[in-house]
């Protein structure tokens, strides 16, 4: 008799509390949840979505605490004419972002891509090729001092085989350009955490394996490099992707000494039917929270984008690849649920 009691009470107990933590988990925000963790969850944020849609600007303002600046930094937008700064736009943006207790990451400092065409006539030589960047590196980091401190000062600077990637900066400074604009990133504010970002780089490969050791390199020769961004753009149907390949590499670009950040995270759908694929989805979202939560190092998780409406991979990629975490509509989908389950417990 006294057995049985026992075995009540605790079905009682545990009844109850699976009823708090999923009161808990649905009350909660992401942002509120990864406070407890001490994590920045972050998204990409477009400045007319926010503008316009109020689904996702109530998502953005209430489940992150970090944007970053998804294309109105980069070189075309913030330099259209040479020496004709626009800040209007990325000004709003923090303003608002202040106003919601929200951090900023600044995206992009160095980029081969989003380049305004004035860049091909003006840059010809490495001279020339070194004003235009330190230029344009040192006004945007003064710009923002104070309000951003957090920068991809250079994105995507490999190929996957490992080989460095043909920009304007490589052909024109060569590979110097890199340790350069970490340099003159530094100079204009000596507080900035300064990251080196890039895609396919979230597990070890040719192209990892180069970029870590080029890094490791210019840190040890002192150069400001303080953290490395993996982007992450994932394809649900992608099956060397590895829960425990992405621990090992984390984990060794933590014992290389640098700050961990998930930059870009998207998983995207097309080439799996629909029930698994969500399913696949949400694991893949999970597994790499997971990885985020256990290495001290990864102090931000961000998504690219919010609803899958206003998503780069529908628009240029898979119109059917839903990547993220909310659906055309805004409401939240399993990979919500499964990321807020690995913050909670
Ligand atoms: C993408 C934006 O999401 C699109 O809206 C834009 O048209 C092209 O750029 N890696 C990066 C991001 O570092 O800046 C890219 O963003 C996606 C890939």
């Amino acid at each position: 008799m006294k057995k049985r009691k026992w075995i009540w009470i605790g079905g009682a107990i545990l009844i109850i509390g699976i009823a708090i933590g999923g009161y808990l988990m649905e009350k909660q925000t992401l942002r509120k949840l990864a406070e407890n963790d001490d994590l920045l969850i972050g998204s990409s944020i477009r400045y007319d979505a926010l503008l316009e849609d109020d689904t996702y600007q109530r998502l953005a303002t209430t489940e992150f605490s970090s944007w970053t600046i998804e294309n109105e930094m980069k070189m075309d937008a913030m330099q259209p004419e040479q020496g004709a700064f626009n800040f209007v736009k990325v000004d709003e943006m923090v303003q608002m972002a202040e106003e919601h207790d929200i951090k900023l990451r600044g995206h992009v400092l160095v980029w081969g891509e989003a380049l305004p065409e004035w860049v091909s006539q003006q840059v010809v030589d490495r001279a020339s090729a070194e004003q235009v960047l330190k230029t344009h590196i040192q006004e945007l980091v003064k710009h923002y001092k104070g309000s951003i401190d957090t920068f991809d000062v250079v994105n995507e600077a490999w190929n996957d085989d490992g080989t460095l990637r043909d920009t304007i900066w490589l052909r024109t400074i060569g590979p110097d350009y890199i340790p350069l604009a970490f340099q003159w990133a530094r100079e204009a504010n000596p507080d900035a955490k300064l990251y080196y970002n890039d895609y396919g780089n979230e597990m070890s490969n040719a192209k990892s394996e180069a970029m870590l050791e080029a890094l490791s390199n210019w840190k040890k020769d002192g150069i400001p490099i303080d953290g490395i961004g993996m982007q992450t753009h994932v394809d649900a149907a992608d099956s060397r992707f590895s829960k425990n390949r992405i621990q090992e590499w984390f984990t060794r670009i933590e014992d290389a000494g640098f700050d961990i950040a998930v930059t870009e995270m998207d998983v995207k759908l097309q080439n799996l039917n629909n029930g698994d694929a969500k399913n696949v989805q949400a694991e893949r979202f999970g597994d790499v929270m997971e990885v985020c939560l256990d290495t001290p190092a990864c102090g931000e998780f961000t998504v690219w984008g919010i609803s899958d409406n206003h998503s780069w991979v529908t628009e240029q990629e898979s119109p059917n690849g839903k990547p993220l975490l909310f659906d055309e509509n805004g409401q939240p989908k399993k990979a919500y649920n499964t990321l807020k389950r690995k913050l909670l417990f």
